[in-house]
């Protein structure tokens, strides 16, 4: 472990280089910022595991699942904008546990985080291409079931009989589309980004203020319906596993750390987009959740593959449903497209620090963009979403998330004691408090996950496996082209 310890990066030197490198484009200003973030977090955790969370762990008190997983993500927040201001590099999470627990560490955490950003870009993919799906069927177009889920997913069929797919085709091309508009460059995704968040932001307001009128008391006692006997059915340990069930729902706040190098003034402005994302979101979420299982019973929707849809049901605005898919298609794809952003970014910073190889930090002479990176990941990405099953990727997001988010508070709390007097542009308040509470938090949503009587322990040996994958690149590339390890003469 000290051995490790000794390849850290100087704060100092990164700050230059984060001011040096101008290979990437600073266009980005506090609003875009915000959009990023809402962009990355409004999506299938909101529109499809709302329903699934209460119907199956905590009845109507999902919208106390909600708050806990914002509160868990809120001491994250905070400890990510301490960093990404401080810091304003690309490499997020990755490059702060660079700069506080040495590289192993560090390429612990950036391989981790390509099951945040990769697995669950791949993962919102498969999503969107149920609700294109949907959105066609509404025109009486309908594609054949071959091209349109993997060979692992069951689909039915309007006869009513169930079939496996071949390939997911529209997942597929939906990351091939989002990786196009990264290439051509950071605002011209920013500006498309922004438009789908006016959009998707309209259609959760309008659905909370439509729905407020048709909220019946009735659907909403017992509130936190009595444990069935089983951990994390209904009671209080369903309530914290339906919490981590949505946590997926927030996740994407800290994928604005990413765009640091792309803000004009990320000392202000990083603070103002991660921690203004998750505040709006939050505010969405409590209120959307309250009103949805409020509208019908939370046993309704049991096994809806569009809760929504069965919540707008219960009301005379059925023109909403086609509105409502369509601001999700839209909507998923900001999610696609700002997760795509931050695993470039993620592997960009990696590459030039030497640990994965130089293709992923190639820039585009005219674009300003990681072109060769993005053409890389659309590639894998969407061969991931064409052919995986959506239960195996889904979870493993958050799995991802919360392990980077759980470093990033100890690696702040870790350097407010090693260098107490640096500069912070933006201080997390009560530290360590806020940094320990953000580590027991996020553990308590990855042990809810982990102790899944049915799934937790495929995420635990799945995770393990991941990390062991990752050591093997490590040990065998990265420690051979690290720059650091060169320039202490070790290479
Ligand atoms: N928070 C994002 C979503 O819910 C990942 O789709």
């Amino acid at each position: 472990m000290a051995f490790e310890l000794k390849y850290r990066k100087d704060i100092t030197q990164l700050q230059k280089e984060a001011s040096e490198d101008t290979e990437l484009k600073r266009t980005l200003g506090p609003w875009q910022l915000v959009a990023l973030g809402i962009g990355a977090i409004i999506g299938a955790g909101l529109f499809s595991l709302t329903g699934i969370a209460a119907a199956d762990h905590a009845g109507p008190a999902v919208t106390i699942s909600f708050i806990i997983a914002a509160v868990g993500c809120a001491f994250a927040g905070l400890c990510y904008a301490e960093f990404a201001s401080m810091i304003p590099i690309a490499g997020s999470a990755y490059t702060y546990s660079y700069a506080t627990l040495g590289e192993m560490f560090a390429w612990v955490i950036g391989w981790d985080l390509v099951l945040e950003y990769a697995v669950g870009a791949s993962t919102v993919a498969i999503s969107w291409s149920a609700y294109l799906v949907k959105f066609l069927e509404y025109f009486q177009i309908h594609l054949p079931s071959w091209m349109i889920a993997s060979p692992w997913q069951m689909i039915k069929l309007e006869s009513g009989m169930e079939v496996t797919g071949f390939i997911n085709l529209p997942a597929m091309f939906i990351v091939f589309a989002m990786s196009t508009l990264l290439i051509i460059g950071i605002q011209e995704s920013a500006r498309a980004n922004a438009v789908i968040v006016f959009l998707k932001i309209a259609v959760v307001i309008i659905f909370i203020g439509l729905g407020f009128m048709f909220v019946n008391s009735d659907n909403l006692v017992p509130f936190i319906p009595e444990n069935t006997g089983s951990f994390g059915h209904f009671g209080w340990s369903g309530i914290f596993k339906a919490a981590g069930v949505v946590f997926f729902a927030f996740i994407g706040f800290d994928a604005v750390s990413t765009a640091a190098q792309e803000a004009k003034n990320p000392q202000r402005d990083m603070p103002i987009g991660i921690l203004g994302s998750l505040a709006v979101c939050t505010v969405l979420y409590v209120l959307f959740s309250y009103v949805m299982v409020g509208m019908v019973p939370y046993t309704a929707f049991k096994g809806a593959a569009a809760p929504v849809a069965v919540a707008i049901a219960a009301t005379p605005f059925t023109w909403l449903k086609p509105a409502i898919n369509l601001a999700i298609i839209a909507g998923y794809s900001s999610v696609i497209l700002v997760m795509l952003l931050g695993q470039s970014r993620v592997f960009y910073t990696m590459s030039k620090d030497g640990l994965i190889p130089k293709i992923f930090s190639d820039t585009h002479p005219r674009f300003k963009t990681p072109w060769k990176s993005n053409i890389l990941f659309a590639i894998m990405v969407s061969l991931f979403a064409g052919l995986m099953p959506i239960a195996l990727v889904g979870e493993m997001t958050s799995v991802g998330t919360l392990f980077a988010f759980m470093m990033v508070c100890i690696a702040v709390w870790i350097l407010r004691r090693k260098e107490p007097g640096r500069e912070r542009p933006f201080k997390t308040p009560w530290v360590p408090f806020v940094p320990i509470a953000g580590i027991i938090s996020c553990g308590v949503l990855l042990m809810a996950l982990f102790l899944d009587q049915t799934h937790g322990r495929e995420h635990m040996l799945r995770f393990g496996a991941w990390l062991v994958i990752g050591g093997i690149i490590y040990f065998t590339y990265s420690i051979k082209h690290s720059k650091i390890r060169a320039q202490q003469g070790q290479n």
